[in-house]
């Protein structure tokens, strides 16, 4: 079950929700972890990443209970060891979230290092420095990161890059470390907010997060609470954009419309009517050839670049020349060999991609090389003619939950095999 083949052509319409947020549920099943007793977890998305966290925190002797309604219910008291190993870490680079949680909570982790990944180099030095300011003693030792302390003291901690998982894992830790820790430069992600407000309910006193400056007032305890996990913002942009580049038209329930300005700008750029109500968002695209658009990504409020892959899937079809240029990671234009497999015109020059819309995009077999590259190939199979097989399709599996299933009741025609 390791391919999809698409039946493209087919104009994508209907109405569906959005599930609960990948990254900001990973963080969150993460600081369970300096939570004392048990934490509920709603509206937690049905994903092979959230299933490799959970096997995560079980490892590390947390007890879990996941019901048919995506809650999980989790005591990390139990916790008895504080190893995060190789053989997860390889699969999830977000385990490196485990590290300010444990060393926070029990003076001592042991977390493998994520090591290279498709899509750049992604370093973990700044998660490092931060909690070295707080006091950890940190060695890299056999491709593991061993940090200890007595206890976390807070810091004033300047982030040379603004880093989403770097200011979540240090955000985590400070809950709990003596005295008052201040974030500059912080990562201000939708998602890094939606922690926050979990540790929040869970006792801790933050203020500034959704800024560049987080301040936090470390507590002796935190106790684990119930909590509602955010609306996945680039599952929504996707939907959005599988109605866009079949001219088609969709309604998405439970959407966080505040955090999605720059992708429904261009959707609108596009030529996409777009319309919202408090928790729904309208796109009509009326049939229309999309209208080329340039893309520079950035950090949040900026253009994601969780989306850059699908809107090189629409500016593929679209009527005329556009540019993407991609500022965070260096290597995140592989989806770009494939595209143009299907017959797209994309050139590639450094961090920038030179995209000639053509009229048709043609069903090919392709290969995907991480999770949003399969996302762009899916949505270029919708708009293509005949069938598109995405090979590798388990990368997809990581990011969207039951995306065949949502796809097929929007009217595309989809088959795993
Ligand atoms: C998170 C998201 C990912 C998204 C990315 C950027 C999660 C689980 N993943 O990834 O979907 O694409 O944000 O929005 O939330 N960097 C360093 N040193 C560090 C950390 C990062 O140099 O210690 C660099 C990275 O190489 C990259 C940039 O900072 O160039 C931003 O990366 P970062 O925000 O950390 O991405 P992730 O948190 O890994």
């Amino acid at each position: 079950m390791n391919q999809i083949t698409i039946t493209g052509g087919q104009t994508i319409q209907g109405t569906i929700a959005a599930s609960g947020a990948k990254n900001a549920v990973l963080p969150i099943l993460a600081a369970t972890i300096v939570g004392q007793g048990e934490s509920h977890i709603k509206h937690v998305p049905h994903l092979h990443d959230v299933t490799t966290m959970n096997e995560l925190l079980a490892q590390l002797g947390a007890k879990l209970t996941v019901d048919h309604h995506a809650d999980i219910t989790i005591n990390t008291d139990t916790i008895n060891n504080q190893t995060a190993p190789y053989e997860t870490v390889k699969t999830m680079r977000a385990s490196i979230l485990a590290l300010g949680p444990l060393v926070a909570r029990y003076g001592r982790a042991k977390v493998s290092l994520p090591g290279g990944c498709q899509i750049g180099a992604r370093p973990v030095d700044l998660h490092i420095k931060g909690l070295q300011a707080m006091g950890a003693k940190i060695e890299v030792q056999d491709g593991y990161i061993l940090a200890n302390c007595e206890r976390l003291k807070g810091n004033r901690i300047m982030m040379e890059k603004v880093t989403v998982t770097g200011t979540e894992n240090i955000l985590i830790a400070a809950t709990l470390a003596k005295g008052e820790t201040l974030i500059e430069n912080a990562a201000i992600e939708p998602e890094v907010v939606d922690l926050a407000k979990y540790l929040k309910a869970m006792g801790a006193e933050i203020t500034g997060e959704g800024t560049s400056k987080i301040y936090v007032q470390g507590k002796d305890q935190l106790q684990g609470t119930t909590y509602s996990v955010m609306p996945d913002r680039i599952e929504i942009g996707t939907f959005l954009v599988a109605a866009a580049i079949t001219g088609g038209s969709i309604t998405i329930n439970n959407s966080c419309n505040d955090d999605l300005d720059a992708v429904f700008a261009k959707l609108v750029e596009a030529g996409a009517e777009i319309t919202t109500t408090a928790d729904s968002v309208t796109l009509n695209m009326h049939g229309k050839r999309p209208t080329p658009v340039d893309i520079r990504t950035a950090p949040h409020p900026a253009f994601p670049t969780d989306m850059q892959a699908q809107f090189c899937a629409l500016n593929a079809i679209a009527d005329g020349t556009s540019h993407i240029t991609e500022t965070l990671f260096e290597n995140r234009f592989m989806h770009v060999e494939e595209l143009n497999r299907m017959g797209a015109n994309i050139q590639v020059e450094g961090n920038q991609a030179m995209i000639k819309g053509v009229d048709t995009l043609s069903g090919a077999p392709v290969t995907a090389t991480d999770l949003r590259a399969s996302a762009s190939l899916v949505l270029a199979g919708l708009a293509a003619t005949g069938q598109t097989t995405v090979h590798d399709i388990h990368y997809i599996d990581r990011g969207y939950e039951a995306i065949e299933e949502k796809l097929n009741q929007l009217g595309a025609v989809i088959v795993r095999s």
